[in-house]
Formats: C-alpha cells, sequence, structure tokens
C-alpha cells in the first residue's frame, strides 16, 4: 500500500454500510476490487453495482486482494470474522461498529496487518438513502499507524464526510448516539401511538406530528441547546404538566416512566435557559414526583397565570 495512491478497497458483508460505502468510495474514484457476503445472490448484485468488482468467493479471497478490507458485518461478528482470515503484514483490516475499539481485530493485529475504525455517525435504514446520507456526517476515524488513520480519513472526506477523532470510551460515544437517534424514533413511536385515544390513526398521528419535529431540529440547529426549548416546562406551566400526568396516567400509564424522567431533565434545560426561576423549577419537580395535592395546587397556579399557552 503506497502512501501516496489510494489503496484497493474489499468489503466483507453486503449490508446497508458496506453496499453504501463501497458505492460511495466507489463514486469517488476509489478502486472497489473484491466483495463477499454469506448471501451469493447479494455479493453478485454489489459487485455488479461497482466498476470492476469481483464477487470473490471467500473473505479469504477479499482480504487477499485489498489493500484495505473493510469487515462491515453486524457488531457480534467482527471478532469471528477477523479470526477467520488469514492476515499479512502490509494489508489493513477495518470495522464500522462505533461502539468497539480496535481490540475487535485482534486477529489480524496479531497476524501484522493494520486496524482501523471506521465509523459513520448517522442512521441507514436502507442503502440508497445511506449514500445520501453520509454527506456531511461526522465519522469516528480510528487506526492502529498513522498511515492508515490518513487513509481513511481520506475515505471519509472522499463520500462527503467530516473525519474525527475520539478522545477515549467508545461506548459512550455510542450511547450518545443511540440516544439521539435510535431512542428519538421511539418516541414517535409512542407519540403517535397516542392519536387513537383521541380519534385520529398512529399514521396521521405520526404525518402530523413530522413537521414539528422538523421545526423543532430546525430551532435546535439555529438557536442551540437550551434556546431551543419551548413548551409547558420552559414556560414553568406545572398545571398543564399535571394534567398531563392525570391523563397519561388513565390512558397510557406505560408512557408515565418515560414522561417524567424525560420532564425532569427538561427542568434543568428550562432553568438553563432562564425561562423558568428555582421556585418554579422545584414545583414541576414536585408534581413530577407525583404527589397529587401538589399537582392539583400546580393546576390551580397555572389556571390563574393563564395566557396565551403556546400549541404543545
Ligand atoms: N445501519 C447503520 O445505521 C449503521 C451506522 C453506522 C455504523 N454501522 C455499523 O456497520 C456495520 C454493519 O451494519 P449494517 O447496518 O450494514 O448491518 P446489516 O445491513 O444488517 O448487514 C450486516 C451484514 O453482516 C453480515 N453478517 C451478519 N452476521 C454475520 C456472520 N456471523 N458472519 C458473516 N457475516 C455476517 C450479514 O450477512 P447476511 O446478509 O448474510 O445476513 C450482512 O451482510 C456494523 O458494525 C454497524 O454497527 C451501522
Amino acid at each position: 500500500m503506497d502512501r501516496s495512491s489510494r489503496p484497493k478497497l474489499g468489503f466483507i458483508g453486503t449490508g446497508v454500510v458496506a453496499t453504501a460505502l463501497a458505492r460511495g468510495l466507489s463514486d469517488a474514484g476509489y478502486e472497489v476490487v473484491a466483495v463477499h457476503g454469506r448471501n451469493r445472490r447479494r455479493t453478485e448484485a454489489l459487485a455488479r453495482s461497482l466498476s470492476g468488482a469481483v464477487a470473490a468467493p471467500s473473505r479469504q479471497a477479499v482480504a487477499d486482494a485489498a489493500d484495505v478490507a473493510v469487515l462491515a458485518v453486524s457488531d457480534d461478528a467482527i471478532a469471528a470474522v477477523a479470526a477467520s482470515i488469514r492476515w499479512s503484514p502490509g494489508r489493513a483490516a477495518v470495522h464500522c461498529n462505533g461502539a468497539a475499539s480496535l481490540d475487535l481485530l485482534q486477529a489480524a493485529s496479531d497476524a501484522g496487518a493494520e486496524v482501523g475504525v471506521l465509523h459513520p455517525l448517522q442512521s441507514f435504514a436502507s442503502a440508497d438513502q445511506a449514500q445520501r446520507l453520509m454527506r456531511g456526517s461526522a465519522f469516528r476515524v480510528e487506526a492502529s499507524s498513522g498511515r492508515l488513520q490518513g487513509l481513511l480519513e481520506q475515505m471519509a472526506i472522499a463520500v462527503g464526510g467530516r473525519p474525527f477523532v475520539l478522545g477515549a470510551n467508545p461506548t459512550l460515544y455510542h450511547v450518545s448516539a443511540v440516544l439521539a437517534s435510535n431512542y428519538f424514533v421511539t418516541l414517535l413511536d409512542l407519540a403517535s401511538a397516542l392519536w387513537p385515544e383521541f380519534g385520529a390513526t398512529r399514521e396521521e398521528g405520526l404525518r402530523a406530528l413530522l413537521p414539528l419535529v422538523r421545526g423543532t431540529i430546525e430551532n435546535v440547529d439555529r438557536l442551540g441547546i437550551p434556546a431551543a426549548l419551548t413548551g409547558p416546562i420552559a414556560r414553568g406551566d406545572a398545571g398543564t404538566v399535571a394534567h398531563h400526568l392525570e391523563v397519561l396516567g388513565e390512558l397510557a400509564p406505560h408512557v408515565v416512566p418515560v414522561y417524567k424522567e424525560l420532564a425532569l431533565h427538561t427542568v434543568s434545560v428550562a432553568l438553563a435557559k432562564g425561562t423558568i426561576d428555582r421556585d418554579r423549577a422545584r414545583l414541576l419537580t414536585e408534581t413530577l414526583s407525583g404527589a397529587g395535592a401538589l399537582a392539583e395546587s400546580a393546576g390551580a397556579v397555572s389556571d390563574e397565570s393563564e395566557g396565551g399557552a403556546g400549541c404543545e
């Protein structure tokens, strides 16, 4: 592998990330020489979509043909797949698991190969949108050598990404991604599932909620946190929160713990924004702690000071 030239690439796995990275890098001028997955039909389809790539008969054939072999397989399979290959010095093995360190590729490292991580910080539900979504995404890059580090950074940039190096703790980094992305989907699932309780379908609910979500993301992008926070807690409307808890308790009790945990953290965000003071924060926290009498008095406070509550 020559520092000045682009490495020949190989892909093991034919899933969403393998397909998106292989096509994106091929479009950007990289030579993808070989691909291999357990499913022969998908392997051949991926190879056909890449100029010059062969559908390799085995993982070993990919590792032998490529300077950099990307093991874009399920997280739990990475170590075993790496250990099933005979690596040699001068080759490189790379995985795409954001939560894991280079240790997963110990077998390749022990055999003298360079090892690395190339993790696009993006949610890819299908290969077609994945290629588009990679543009502008952050890419976690880590490597056992400066040379591979440089090659991986160039690969990230070639598909429109922004490479960055993690200081420590990839697991916590991955938790952050899961909170922001996966659990956000779960929140929308919980939110849209409430719609049949007031006469609409979940699908109608989701369609109605999406513009609200897009507006919120735009606010976060434009104004940052805490400035983007709106809603009853940002306004200090403890009465509204008490009513929420009352109705949720009757109609969707499974949502109450999630609502309370998120609302308690939202009190801190509202305090940081400066739209509520310590007394109002205490009243909100007490309301969320579930004391019925407090919830009622919170309602009274809110009713007295009512006027101009927003849509949320
Ligand atoms: N999807 C995302 O949003 C995303 C984002 C960033 C990073 N990543 C990372 O990218 C990597 C690949 O994820 P993906 O989303 O592309 O997964 P995927 O679409 O589910 O594809 C997984 C691939 O791994 C293969 N595989 C699974 N178990 C295997 C085993 N025991 N031996 C050999 N191959 C095996 C599968 O083969 P079969 O098709 O034969 O089952 C498939 O080709 C993971 O490390 C993941 O953490 C994913």
